[in-house]
């Protein structure tokens, strides 16, 4: 984004002019823009390997967001490939390339049930052993960005779908070995990151928690436990991988993010898609059309929702088809990377049209 469009916004900022603001809410030719004009963060997640290669993705990248989040260049398997060995490379790229072109970044994730390194996994260690890895691995990695990018990574998602479908935390996840019970490393974790990065959001972040239901009912009760507890934990993140088979009840998504920012937490939408067949129909898109501009227009009415972002941008890099074989389509750009009406429907919603 140029740096005139950044002066412009110092004196609508201030309040003044605000016919201006509305004339440039009205010519906001991208999110970024749009995203600025409602104080909000607009992004996706990105990969280091097209930024490298891609100009046409780059481009995108660019124009479109101020806050970005690396999709797997930061997760444990990928920059720890041996015992108390780090290799940041990729999410070093990915960081710099963010500071370069002033955006914010979100660090994902430190404490999950996925994606451990195959060190971690391939040795039986005890709950003492594991809780030693888990405090020097998020030393480390917090510690690395705070150090070398001081301020950049604004936010982390220190503990990731820990809640699994029965509401209790994860019996699965390797990292439920340490302590007496299968969540004891969640405290353990925030705290951890306060002190490796005391500047840094400190977000839970899972997905079918965007609904008031059983699960985000658990949720709730676990963050709320863990704040009159005196963890550091700033915010929750509702992933929002969504699609047509269950679009979502927007009231009681609205009421559910209502009862989270009570308990003094910001929101923030970390991975949004909406899954559709391939080859979607018309009347299809505009469904996924209006699923973007609700849930953008909904983070922007709420005040404690600061950043929407997808989960991708373009259909040509999406991680659904892997994972889904024949969906896909769930981003707003399409392979050859032109817009699909699901960015007007994102744009729109950023600016409450
Ligand atoms: O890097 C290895 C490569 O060396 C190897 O040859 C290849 C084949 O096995 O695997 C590569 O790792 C893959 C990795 O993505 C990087 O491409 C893993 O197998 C694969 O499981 C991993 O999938 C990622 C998944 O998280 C698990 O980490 C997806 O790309 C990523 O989109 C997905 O993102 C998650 C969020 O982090 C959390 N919320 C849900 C979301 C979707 O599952």
């Amino acid at each position: 984004m140029c740096r005139f469009l950044k002066w412009l916004m110092i004196p609508l900022t201030l309040g003044l002019g605000t016919g201006a603001l509305d004339a440039f809410a009205k010519s906001a030719s991208s999110l970024s823009q749009a995203a600025m004009v409602s104080h909000r963060l607009v992004g996706s997640e990105v990969e280091a390997k097209l930024l490298r290669s891609d100009p046409t993705y780059v481009s995108i990248v660019r124009r479109e967001f101020n806050v970005v989040v690396p999709q797997n260049e930061m997760k444990f398997g990928w920059v720890s490939r041996k015992r108390g060995e780090y290799d940041f490379t990729d999410a070093d790229f990915i960081v710099d390339f963010a500071q370069k072109n002033r955006m914010k970044v979100r660090g994902t994730t430190l404490a999950w049930h996925r994606n451990y390194p195959r060190w971690l996994w391939d040795t039986n260690f005890s709950g003492d052993e594991l809780k030693k890895i888990l405090l020097e691995h998020i030393a480390t990695e917090v510690g690395h960005f705070a150090f070398k990018f001081p301020g950049r990574v604004f936010v982390w998602d220190v503990v990731n779908e820990a809640i699994g479908p029965n509401g209790k935390p994860r019996p699965e996840t390797i990292w439920s070995k340490i302590g007496q019970n299968p969540g004891d490393y969640i405290p353990l974790a925030f705290q951890a990151a306060r002190k490796a990065d005391p500047t840094s959001e400190l977000f839970y972040n899972d997905y079918g928690i965007e609904e008031v239901n059983s699960k985000s009912d658990a949720v709730y009760e676990l963050l709320k436990s863990l704040k009159a507890g005196g963890v550091p934990i700033d915010g929750i993140g509702f992933q929002m991988h969504i699609g047509f088979r269950e679009p979502l009840q927007m009231d009681s998504v609205r009421k559910n993010m209502e009862r989270f920012s009570k308990l003094g937490l910001k929101i923030q939408i970390t991975e949004f898609d909406y899954l559709l067949p391939n080859n979607p129909s018309q009347e299809l898109l505009e469904r996924q059309a209006r699923a973007y501009h609700d849930a953008a227009a909904l983070c922007v009415s709420t005040p404690a929702c600061e950043a929407f972002l997808s989960w991708g941008f373009t259909d040509a890099h999406s991680w659904i088809p892997d994972f889904f074989p024949g969906y896909g389509s769930a981003l707003y750009f399409d392979e050859k990377y032109q817009p699909k009406p699901a960015y007007q429907g994102l744009l729109s919603g950023l600016l409450l049209r």
